[in-house]
């Protein structure tokens, strides 16, 4: 498959620097093979460290994966706790190859509520790749896109409080600031595996112009392949944010 890649100048739309995915479609691909729904998140987690990798093989600066949200506490406690191991086996298992393969690490969402066990290792894995400054993956964890706009709300709204900014001053380049995606680029490309048509309070306010692609192939089959897919997609898009074709 040919992909522009971002050092090809003239060619209509170069690859995304950051593509984000909604990691669905564990449970369908576990249950196809008579597996307990907590292998295919088992197999969900290999396939987010191909993808990563793979990523940052191909030049992209950023790829924002979502591992749980605000409203997965609602599953059943068996699966909550096999997909928080997994986590914690996953951040075991990278902190060392993330230096080793240049990988900055970073987690979107209120990491608070994780057990201790777990927010120590995020807080290692976080020292550990602080300074690599190449390719970076975020991990959405216990985030919601509603959620995440309401605090950045809610700080907004103390800062005035204190003196330190008037309510005016708010403006659409100021806000996201305040969002826990701060100093990152909104996703260009935004991917779902698991074929459903829906965003799931993803994002919300940075996916306003990001390309959605959908595919019925389920996360753990998610390869290479599939994402050099879907990239090609995005190269044919005509983006024009509210305004006529440059075409
Ligand atoms: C959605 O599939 C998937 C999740 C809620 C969990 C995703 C978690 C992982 C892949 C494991 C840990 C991640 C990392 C980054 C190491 P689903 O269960 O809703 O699937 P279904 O729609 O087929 O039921």
């Amino acid at each position: 498959m040919a992909l522009f890649t971002h050092k090809q100048a003239g060619q209509a739309v170069s690859l995304p620097r950051h593509v984000a995915v909604i990691m669905d479609g564990n449970g369908r691909w576990a249950q196809r093979r008579a597996l307990p729904r907590t292998a295919g998140h088992k197999a969900g987690a290999e396939t987010f460290r191909t993808i990563a990798t793979y990523c940052k093989d191909l030049g992209l600066d950023y790829l924002t994966v979502y591992a749980f949200s605000t409203e997965n506490w609602k599953r059943p406690q068996a699966e909550v706790d096999a997909i928080m191991g997994l986590l914690d086996q996953y951040l075991h298992e990278s902190i060392e190859k993330m230096a080793r393969d240049q990988i900055r690490l970073k987690f979107f969402g209120d990491t608070t509520v994780l057990s201790p066990k777990l927010q120590k290792l995020i807080a290692e894995t976080d020292e550990i790749t602080k300074h690599i400054t190449g390719f970076q993956a975020n991990i959405c964890l216990n985030y919601g896109g509603r959620d995440e706009i309401v605090r950045a709300a809610r700080q907004f709204a103390r800062e005035c409080v204190e003196g330190k900014c008037s309510p005016d001053e708010l403006t659409e380049t100021k806000f996201p600031n305040y969002l826990w995606s701060a100093g990152i680029p909104d996703p260009e490309l935004l991917i779902r595996p698991g074929g459903e048509m829906r965003v799931s309070n993803y994002l919300l306010w940075q996916i306003a112009y990001s390309e959605i692609y959908v595919t019925d192939t389920l996360w753990p089959d998610f390869g290479k392949e599939e994402l050099d897919k879907a990239l090609a997609w995005y190269q044919t898009r005509d983006r024009r944010f509210g305004g006529l074709s440059a075409k």
